[in-house]
C-alpha cells in the first residue's frame, strides 16, 4: 500500500502527516509506502515550517529532514490513496485525475474518522497561531491511527 498525504504549501500539515504515519509504520514494522506534497509549488525544497517540526519534536518524531515538493500526475500512479487536508487540495488534486480510477483515489482525511462530518478539514496552521500546530497533530494522530486500521485489517500480516 503506498499512501500519499497532500496538503497547500507541503511545510506544515502533510509533512506531519507523513512523519506520523512513518513513526506508527517503525512502531508497528509494517510495509507501508507514505510521502507527502502540496499543491502550490512555492514551498519546493524547504524542509518543514519550524513551528511543524517542534510540535513533532515534543512528540518524539523527526520530520527536520522532509524536502516539500509539489504534487505530480505521476503521483496518481505511484500512490494507492491520496488524503487530502482540506476540500481545496481535494478539490485542486481531482480536478487533475485523468480518469474516475485517479479520481477515487482521493479522499478527505478526515473523512476517514467515522466521528466527523464529511469534509472536516485539517485547519491549515500557516498563518495562525502556534497552538493550531497541536489541534493538527491531534486531529493527524486519530486519522492515522483509522487509516493504519484499514490497511492493516485490508492487508492482514504486512
Ligand atoms: P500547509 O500550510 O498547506 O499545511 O503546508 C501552508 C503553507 C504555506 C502556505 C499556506 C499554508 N502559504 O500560503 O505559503
Amino acid at each position: 500500500m503506498r499512501i500519499l498525504f497532500v496538503c497547500l504549501g507541503n511545510i506544515c500539515r502533510s509533512p506531519m502527516a507523513e512523519g506520523i504515519m512513518r513513526h506508527k509504520i517503525g512502531e508497528r514494522k509494517l510495509e507501508l509506502h507514505v510521502d507527502s506534497c502540496g499543491t502550490l509549488d512555492a514551498h519546493e525544497g524547504e524542509n518543514p515550517d519550524p513551528r511543524a517540526q517542534e510540535e513533532m519534536v515534543k512528540r518524539g518524531i523527526e520530520i527536520g529532514n522532509i524536502v516539500a515538493r509539489p504534487f505530480e500526475e505521476k503521483d496518481f500512479e505511484r500512490f494507492d490513496r491520496i488524503y487530502a487536508m482540506d476540500e481545496k487540495n481535494h478539490e485542486d488534486i481531482r480536478e487533475r485525475a485523468r480518469n474516475e480510477e485517479e479520481q477515487a483515489k482521493v479522499m478527505m482525511t478526515l473523512d476517514q474518522l467515522p466521528d466527523m462530518e464529511a469534509g472536516t478539514p485539517v485547519p491549515d496552521p500557516y498563518f495562525g497561531a502556534e497552538e493550531g500546530f497541536k489541534t493538527v497533530y491531534q486531529l493527524l494522530d486519530r486519522a492515522t491511527d483509522t487509516i493504519l486500521k484499514q490497511v492493516e485489517d485490508e492487508e492482514p500480516q504486512r
